[in-house]
């Protein structure tokens, strides 16, 4: 890994053994894009890299001759109206109306490891041999606007962690309308263009379509990342797929507004845009005041789109996601939402533990209702204390119970939210976002806080701490079940109002960090309707996520797929439910359900008191094998192998690092009559170790790794009902569990 700067071409080049990314000076002084991919010599001159080739109808910077036309050069952080006409990077309204900046390079600092960002998510290093970072100063010289533009080198993988920050050193204050974390231009346009999209309860599903001339675009306006879409983007070869080919990814660490925007243009050069959304966006500079934009992560590969999201999964799992249980095995628990919702008593919640304990589940998960008038979703939120008629002895009775039982308990807060029907709503009716004289919309019965003021996030701090504090809560799901409406802040006057949305995130931040802090042995699992956070910015603060509010486990096979292209496994909350399923209706069997929950951070999510004892006892088994192989199925390599996207069935497997144990996940959605032979192709296996197979309990033989990656495992079976000897009936929603040893 290096940054070389070299003075004679003004090229900057950083590489490490996978990926190069090659930058020049501009002859007018702004910074141009040359090169992101597979690594190139260094100490080469790629400045030919840079054409001007004159075209009719360009507009040139230059008096008096046509060679530098910004439209027609690639940038590193493109700006509009100074002849590039394409969606810039940036935009600054002045005082005199004018939007046009001209950011020109100054200097650069190279040095070792990577800054954090203030109040910010952010990737981080370890030490410094880890990764190199290059600042680039550039100066907008009538506004005295400074931009530094931080590109952090991984030494591993093909990753560089991009951001922006703006500094007012003149006279004047302006208001930043745009500012993208990333602008990438690209040479050529032959591209699929993959996005991760969907609704509630059907989250990330991959779509794709190749690239066009024009504007293509993904984003959100809700306040939060959304379940509509993620803020994860890739850009792959026609030809690549999870095996082989090029492939980018973009990632924003953000959980707030966010646009991700590809723009073809006709001569096929293509920018991809990746930051806050500008909509709404103003952010006032007043001199000597700064602004930071979000991380953005960007990562290329040539070896296809299984490489891609385990450069990915390895660098959110090791490098962003922290603390005390970043590395460890995630409890199993059980969760009382689809077993009670509202109704449950402290008796009924303790039967349900008694089971659960005896299932060897080990953490005890309180979900939405015991605080507060919180009988229904129409009061309590925003009183985060016990309400004692459901919990005679508080919290730390109920923890004491719980952990007689020998497991640990865990607790649900919305702490963003509050109902009309609550004390903190009756105390402070104007800590809501809302507009003075206009509606205030609500969404599940309930407001917004304002958490861009100090004294909201302190009191509901206060509030989480006095629960807290005593330690014997050990897990918190903290949860956020509305869009933002009527976006507006008492706190701030009317030149600061498009300050609000990206204010609010900082506030969740900073009570996520101060909570961190304070109770730094609590799990945190982050929660939005299921998945409608489900971002690279709350994995900093929460090493897992509750992935959606759909728990059918064939929905899941989609949602956990199309999620695993940039998370990883280690942060998926997936929990065996009831059937028929709460949300779909279906009527899936108990072990396909485990057989998809397993590779997350998995849990139960029903009564298990309602189950007869031969499905307890499956219970049992499942639990055992979780807690065996949860290391594996939680930090191995993950592979997807087939999509259900695709086909009638699904598979993934995960790998150890020594490549000694690998575990396979196969599904069938609907059973087959009379089905072909079918045979399942593993891959990052150890080609000449022989490994013993397993189908449950059932010895399949022993293969070598070549075999079973390019023979195959033989998966066929006889279908319509006939059983093969040692293996029930087939069925729809049919699922195996293959462990390699
Ligand atoms: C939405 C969450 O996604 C569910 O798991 C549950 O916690 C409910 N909220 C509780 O209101």
């Amino acid at each position: 890994m290096n940054i070389l700067y070299d003075e004679s071409s003004r090229t900057f080049h950083l590489y490490n053994d996978e990926i190069s990314y090659i930058m020049i000076i501009l002859p007018n002084g702004q910074m141009g894009q040359l090169y992101f991919g597979k690594k190139l010599h260094p100490g080469r001159d790629y400045s030919h890299l840079l054409e001007m080739i004159p075209r009719s109808m360009a507009s040139y910077v230059f008096e008096g001759e046509r060679t530098l036309s910004l439209e027609h050069v690639r940038q590193e952080y493109g700006v509009y109206g100074s002849s590039d006409y394409r969606f810039p990077a940036v935009e600054i309204l002045q005082k005199n109306g004018s939007r046009i900046s001209d950011f020109q390079y100054q200097s650069h600092r190279i040095q070792a490891g990577k800054p954090a960002l203030p109040g910010l998510p952010a990737t981080y290093t370890e030490s410094d041999s880890e990764a190199m970072t290059l600042i680039l100063t550039l100066l907008d010289p009538v506004t005295g606007v400074q931009l530094e533009l931080l590109y952090t080198l991984f030494a591993q993988g093909g990753i560089i962690a991009r951001s922006a920050s703006f500094s007012n050193r003149g006279n004047e204050p302006l208001h930043l309308l745009k500012a993208m974390s990333l602008c990438l231009d690209l040479p050529d346009c032959s591209y699929d263009w993959i996005q991760f999209s969907g609704a509630w309860s059907r989250e990330r599903h991959p779509r794709m379509h190749r690239l066009e001339e024009g504007i293509q675009s993904v984003g959100s306006m809700r306040g939060h990342s959304s379940h509509e879409h993620n803020p994860f983007l890739i850009l792959k070869r026609p030809s690549a797929d999870e095996f082989q080919g090029e492939a980018m990814g973009f990632s924003l660490i953000y959980s707030g507004n966010f646009l991700a925007q590809a723009e073809v243009d006709t001569h096929g050069t293509t920018r991809v845009l990746l930051g806050i959304h500008p909509e709404w966006f103003d952010w006032k500079l007043e001199p000597g005041e700064s602004f930071q934009t979000p991380e953005a992560v960007m990562v290329y590969t040539s070896q296809g789109l299984n490489r891609l999201s385990q450069t990915f999964h390895r660098l959110y799992r090791t490098r962003l996601a922290r603390g005390f249980w970043r590395d460890r095995e995630r409890p199993v628990l059980i969760n009382n939402w689809e077993a009670t919702y509202f109704d449950f008593t402290e008796e009924k919640l303790l039967t349900l533990a008694k089971t659960a304990a005896s299932a060897g589940i080990e953490l005890f998960v309180l979900d939405d209702g015991w605080f507060g008038k919180r009988l229904s979703d129409r009061a309590g939120l925003g009183d985060w204390r016990a309400n004692r008629d459901r919990l005679p002895n508080g919290i730390s009775g109920l923890a004491e119970k719980i952990e007689a039982l020998g497991m640990k308990l865990g607790l649900w807060f919305e702490p963003e939210m509050v109902n009309k029907d609550s004390s903190l709503y009756r105390e402070h009716p104007d800590w809501i976002l809302s507009v003075p004289g206009r509606n205030q919309s609500h969404g599940r019965y309930q407001h917004v806080l304002d958490f861009s003021r100090k004294e909201v996030v302190d009191a509901i701090f206060q509030m989480m701490s006095d629960i807290l504090k005593d330690g014997k809560v050990s897990y918190v799901k903290w949860d956020m079940n509305r869009s933002i409406t009527e976006c507006w802040s008492a706190a701030l006057p009317a030149d600061r109002q498009g300050e609000v949305f990206h204010r609010y995130i900082l506030g969740v931040y900073s009570l996520y960090e101060r909570l961190n802090q304070a109770f730094p042995h609590v799990l945190f699992e982050s929660c939005a309707s299921g998945g409608g956070r489900f971002d690279p910015g709350l994995l900093y603060y929460a090493p897992q996520g509750w992935v959606s509010d759909d728990t059918d486990a064939i929905e899941r096979l989609k949602i956990q797929y199309g999620t695993s292209y940039c998370y990883p496994v280690s942060c998926m909350g997936a929990h065996v439910s009831a059937i028929p399923n709460h949300q779909v209706g279906r009527n899936t069997p108990l072990n396909t359900r485990a057989n998809v929950a397993c590779f997350g951070t998995s849990g139960y999510e029903l009564d298990l008191n309602r189950l007869s004892p031969e499905e307890l006892e499956e219970i049992r088994a499942q639990v055992d094998f979780m807690k065996k192989w949860r290391k594996l199925l939680q930090f191995g390599t993950f592979y997807r192998l087939s999509s259900p996207f695709e086909g009638n069935t699904a598979s993934w497997m995960t790998v150890n690092d020594s490549r000694t144990q690998a575990i396979v996940g196969w599904y069938r959605i609907l059973n087959t009559p009379n089905p072909p032979y079918t045979r399942l192709r593993l891959t990052g296996l150890d080609p000449n170790r022989l490994y013993r197979v397993r189908e449950d309990d059932r010895f399949l033989g022993e293969f070598y790794g070549d075999e079973l990656m390019n023979a195959g495992l033989i998966t066929s079976d006889s279908g319509s009902g006939e059983a093969l000897e040692g293996r029930k009936a087939s069925c729809d929603f049919e699922s195996r569990i293959y462990v390699l040893e």
